[in-house]
């Protein structure tokens, strides 16, 4: 069976992080076939097009990472309604220069967890479309909106409620599928062009 490298982002700086919490939550429910590797975002400079002449290393590593990877996965609070600054930062870096978008036919799963009721849904529509405009393809189905509760989880990672764990056992899975046909349809060279976004 083919084996899978999958980057992943947590989208938050804290180190009290629940959704670097969930993202370790997620890894122990992938299966054997997929390895996870996390793609730091903290260090960063702010992006400026100033940079595109000669790309810092920090800049030319986060690319290499995430088109080292088969697969993408995005674990995010949302900040005021939107996508935080470090983790749009991170993704402005990764798009540019022009005509060497790194996240082009990288099949790309996004989920977020934050103590609120509707659990970073806003921040995933917002995702949702700057994910659309840089050709990454996205799991659409199951979405994972998750109101965090800290009994639910063990800060390593372990679900101790059979219905958040079956519903993210569930997210996996199909995480895991969706990986395999994306893989599948860009070898055969079915997705679109790896040079968006436009100028
Ligand atoms: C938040 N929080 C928050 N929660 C939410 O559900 N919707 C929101 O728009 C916001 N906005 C927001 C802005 C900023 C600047 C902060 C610091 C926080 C609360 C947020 O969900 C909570 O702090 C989570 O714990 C953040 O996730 P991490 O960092 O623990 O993974």
């Amino acid at each position: 069976m083919a084996t899978y490298n999958i980057g992943y982002f947590v989208g938050s700086l804290s180190s009290t992080s629940i959704n670097r919490t969930l993202s370790r939550a997620l890894i122990k429910l992938a299966p054997d076939t997929l390895s996870f590797n996390e793609i730091p975002i903290k260090d960063l400079p702010l992006y400026s097009q100033d940079y595109d002449e000669s790309y810092p290393a920090e800049g030319t590593a986060l690319k290499q990472s995430i088109e080292a990877s088969d697969g993408l996965l995005i674990i995010s609070p949302e900040y005021n309604r939107s996508i935080p600054g470090a983790l749009k930062n991170a993704i402005d870096w990764a798009s540019r220069p022009w005509g060497t978008n790194s996240f082009a036919r990288k099949p790309t799963g996004l989920i977020g967890a934050s103590p609120g009721a509707i659990g970073t849904a806003v921040m995933q529509s917002n995702m949702r479309s700057v994910l659309s405009f840089l050709d990454a393809p996205q799991l659409n189905s199951p979405e994972a909106y998750l109101s965090f509760n800290p009994e639910t989880f063990s800060d390593d990672g372990t679900i101790n409620d059979d219905s958040t764990r079956e519903f993210l056992q569930h997210y996996m899975d199909e995480y895991v599928a969706f990986v395999q046909r994306v893989l599948d349809a860009n070898a055969a060279g079915h997705i679109g062009d790896p040079n968006s976004p436009a100028k």
